[in-house]
């Protein structure tokens, strides 16, 4: 373990050389470097070589967008990227504010001497879901329901093109976890517990994010978290408000390798152009501090030459020390650090950690190399700003349809007994209830506007019980109670449905011991059943739910997961314009 040498000489930290307007002669334009002509590794020796220490460390830091007290930081430290974590949205939460707020970004890194652009990221997991107006897809675990690689790459490239219009090309995304405890806040952000699902949906939805390519501008994807995130054991969370989120699995390495691996291997397959490592540990080491897993593993067996980077504040979580974590994780491999906020320290120890040797400069080197060679590739520096033209298809009815289908596709009928689905459209009274019946912010769950999601009808979509009214005839009677309170109901209703299931959550804040249903849900149910011939319970939920001794008195049980802002497919099945085709992505007891 590095033992953190308070003797050796400090650094004066070296900071970046920052054009003014007076000075004419500080951009030096017509470098080979700014040369499109020329190949990307032309270009990138050219730049490396008339790059200072401190220009080559700003690029591996990824910074937290509101962790910018002074936009100037941007070109003063010459910091590589920027990202928003969940919620991370701007003042004005449009997908022209986005764009506004990138390029505003974007106009700080043209101010250095060399103008290296700035490579923004953002978790769009479920479509751009941080913005109002978005397509919002099924969460990653409806699409490991479809069990559908050709509607993964294509909702993977509608994301893509939504994404990118708000002038971000870099989309932290698929995650290519394994669940096996489904306890676990984030077992809906995958596509399940089958390694071979994950790895087939994970290769489809890489190349479909991949596949973007408009004037001159591509995407990346940022498949996540290597490695072994899913196997976690329950209690061993090192963040003290979680219980298995951020944990530490103790699999063997054969297990690792069998139920892990393969996913992040397909992945490289898939060319993806970067990897995340992530919070988790293995037999009690943090992940981001494994040379073995990340040099000799992920780069030396799987042969990855992108991007590597590390997720939030997880490699200062290494040891005690700022400085020996940071050392250890960039000679593991991790490329480009997400700080997430304090870039000032980073930018200090880095340049001290090559000054003691402890850090090489062919490291540093290597490092740049490769986050040049993304941000080439993506276009950025001959297209730093960005264009509005393509604001219009952001939320477009294609692509909502397109997620309508993807809705239809992620159904899955848990029981029916007495053939009561499909329902009739010519039926003389339908009840509804339930908490998830019109609840746009239910039926997205996390990482939707705000990282721990959004309750109520706060933005564009159509929720479940708007899709039952749309498609019955006019003469069918639609009545809602959230509570199913229909005492004043005479006769029976042909068919109750209830929409019932979990409050959005997202990371560690949804581990949960006995993962079910409310008290609330539950009493709905009830009364819905005191007033209606037959029950169909649709679960709106990020997992499996503890639900088998109720399910006895239920009719049918379909489980529809989170499927975003397109509600109505769940009707277009229901209603039997189409079969339910889904499967279960993890096994559920009922
Ligand atoms: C979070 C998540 C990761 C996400 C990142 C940026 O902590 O672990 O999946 O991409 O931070 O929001």
């Amino acid at each position: 373990m590095l033992a953190y040498n308070f003797f050796r000489p400090l650094v004066n930290i070296e900071y970046v050389k920052v054009c003014d307007q007076k000075d004419k002669n500080c951009h030096v334009t017509n470098l080979p470097y700014q040369n499109s002509t020329l190949s990307t590794e032309e270009r990138i020796a050219d730049l490396l070589n008339r790059m200072t220490l401190a220009e080559k460390i700003g690029q591996m830091a990824l910074v937290e967008k509101n962790s910018l007290g002074n936009l100037d930081d941007l070109a003063k430290y010459g910091l590589g990227a920027v990202l928003s974590g969940g919620g991370a949205k701007p003042e004005v939460n449009t997908p022209a504010g986005w764009q506004e707020m990138v390029n505003n970004f974007q106009s700080y890194s043209q101010k250095t001497r060399l103008s290296i652009p700035l490579l923004y990221g953002a978790d769009a997991n479920h479509g751009h879901g941080q913005v109002p107006g978005a397509t919002i897809f099924p969460h990653f675990i409806g699409l490991g329901a479809t069990n559908d690689p050709g509607l993964v790459h294509e909702v993977a490239k509608v994301t893509a093109a939504e994404t990118a219009a708000t002038g971000i090309y870099w989309i932290f995304s698929p995650n290519l976890d394994v669940v096996k405890d489904l306890r676990w806040g984030r077992t809906y952000e995958t596509f399940g517990s089958d390694p071979q699902v994950v790895s087939k949906l994970g290769q489809a939805f890489i190349e479909g994010l991949q596949s973007y390519n408009k004037r001159g501008l591509t995407v990346a994807a940022g498949a996540k978290h290597y490695i072994s995130n899913g196997s976690m054991v329950w209690g061993s969370s090192t963040n003290n408000d979680f219980f298995i989120d951020q944990g530490n699995s103790n699999i063997s390495e054969a297990e690792l390798r069998q139920i892990h691996l393969e996913p992040f291997r397909q992945a490289v397959n898939a060319n993806v152009k970067s990897i995340m490592v992530g919070l988790n540990s293995w037999q009690g080491e943090k992940i981001s501090a494994s040379k073995y897993l990340i040099s000799d593993i992920l780069r030396g067996e799987l042969g990855f030459t992108g991007l590597i980077f590390s997720d939030w504040y997880g490699v200062y979580e290494i040891e005690r020390s700022k400085y020996n974590s940071l050392v250890r994780a960039i000679n593991a491999g991790v490329d480009m650090i997400m700080l997430p906020y304090d870039y000032e320290d980073f930018v200090t120890y880095l340049q001290r950690a090559v000054a003691n040797g402890d850090i090489s400069q062919e490291r540093i080197n290597e490092a740049t190399r490769r986050i040049l060679t993304l941000k080439f590739e993506l276009g950025l520096f001959d297209h730093p700003a960005i264009d509005s033209a393509d604001l219009k298809i952001v939320g477009s009815k294609e692509n909502r349809d397109l997620a309508r289908r993807a809705v239809r596709k992620s159904l899955v009928l848990l029981k029916n007994n007495n053939a009561a689905v499909p329902i009739s459209k010519n039926i003389s009274k339908i009840l509804v209830a339930g908490s998830a019946a019109h609840n746009l912010g239910k039926q997205a769950g996390g990482w939707t506007v705000e990282w721990q999601g959004i309750d109520g009808n706060w933005l564009p979509g159509t929720t479940i019980l708007d899709g039952l009214k749309k498609s019955v005839s006019a003469n069918v009677k639609v009545e809602y109670s959230l509570s199913g309170d229909f005492s004043a109901q005479n006769n029976l209703a042909d068919v109750g449905i209830a929409v019932v299931g979990e409050n959005p959550y997202a990371e560690g804040w949804g581990d949960n011991n006995n993962p079910s249903l409310s008290a609330e849900d539950l009493s709905a149910i009830n009364n819905l059943k005191q007033k209606s011939k037959k029950i169909v319970v649709i679960i709106i939920s990020g997992r499996p739910l503890n639900i088998k001794e109720y399910t006895k008195d239920w009719d049918a049980v379909i489980a529809a997961w989170l499927p975003g802002s397109e509600g109505q497919g769940v009707a277009d099945v229901l209603f039997g314009d189409y079969p339910f085709t889904g499967t279960l992505p993890i096994d559920w007891d009922l």
